[in-house]
C-alpha cells in the first residue's frame, strides 16, 4: 500500500459513492484527502476536478478518485490540465488496464452507473496495478507533451 494520500472528490451525484469509496479507502489504511463536495447540493463537477488538479499539482496526493454522475463530465474537466490522467473507467479491466498502459493518476467513476461493490474493486485495481513502461512510456510522454498542429510527423513506437 503507498503512504502518499489519495485524493478523492466528487460533485453532488457523486457525492453518495464517493462517501462509499473515501470509507474503503480509509479502512484500508489510506491518507484520504477529501476535497469535497460535502453533501447533495447541486454544485458543478469543473470546480471538484479543478480541486483535483490542484492536490496533484502540489503534492498533496500523488492519486485521486473523481465521481459525478457518469463520470464523463469530471474526467473530461480533470483532463484539461496536463499533469492530470483521468480514466473513466466501468469495470475492472479498464481500471487495470488506465494503469498498466495509460499510468493514469486519477480514476474517474459514474456515481449514478455504478454499483458499489464493483466501484470498490475498480479502485482496488486501479490503486494495485503499476504501470507498464516500456512501449506505454512514449505514448504516455506525448499525452504531456503533444506536438503543434504544425503538420509534423509523429513516430509510432510499435503495438
Ligand atoms: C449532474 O446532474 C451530472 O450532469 C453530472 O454529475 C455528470 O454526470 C456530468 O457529466
Amino acid at each position: 500500500m503507498s503512504t502518499a494520500a489519495i485524493a478523492i472528490a466528487s460533485d453532488h451525484a457523486g457525492f453518495p459513492l464517493k462517501t462509499e469509496l473515501a470509507a474503503m479507502l480509509r479502512e484500508k489504511g489510506y491518507d484520504v484527502l477529501d476535497l469535497g463536495t460535502d453533501g447533495p447540493a447541486s454544485v458543478d463537477y469543473p470546480d471538484f476536478a479543478y480541486e483535483m488538479a490542484r492536490a496533484l499539482k502540489d503534492g498533496r496526493a500523488a492519486r485521486g478518485v473523481l465521481v459525478c454522475g457518469t463520470g464523463l463530465g469530471i474526467s473530461i474537466a480533470a483532463n484539461r490540465y496536463p499533469w492530470v490522467r483521468a480514466a473513466l473507467c466501468h469495470d475492472v479491466t479498464t481500471a487495470r488496464l488506465s494503469r498498466e498502459h495509460n499510468d493514469a493518476n486519477v480514476i474517474a467513476l459514474g456515481g449514478r452507473l455504478l454499483g458499489t461493490e464493483l466501484a470498490r474493486d475498480c479502485v482496488d485495481a486501479f490503486l494495485s496495478t503499476g504501470f507498464g513502461g516500456d512501449r506505454h512510456a512514449a505514448r504516455v510522454g506525448k499525452l504531456t507533451s503533444p506536438p503543434d498542429l504544425d503538420g509534423t510527423a509523429r513516430e509510432t513506437s510499435g503495438t
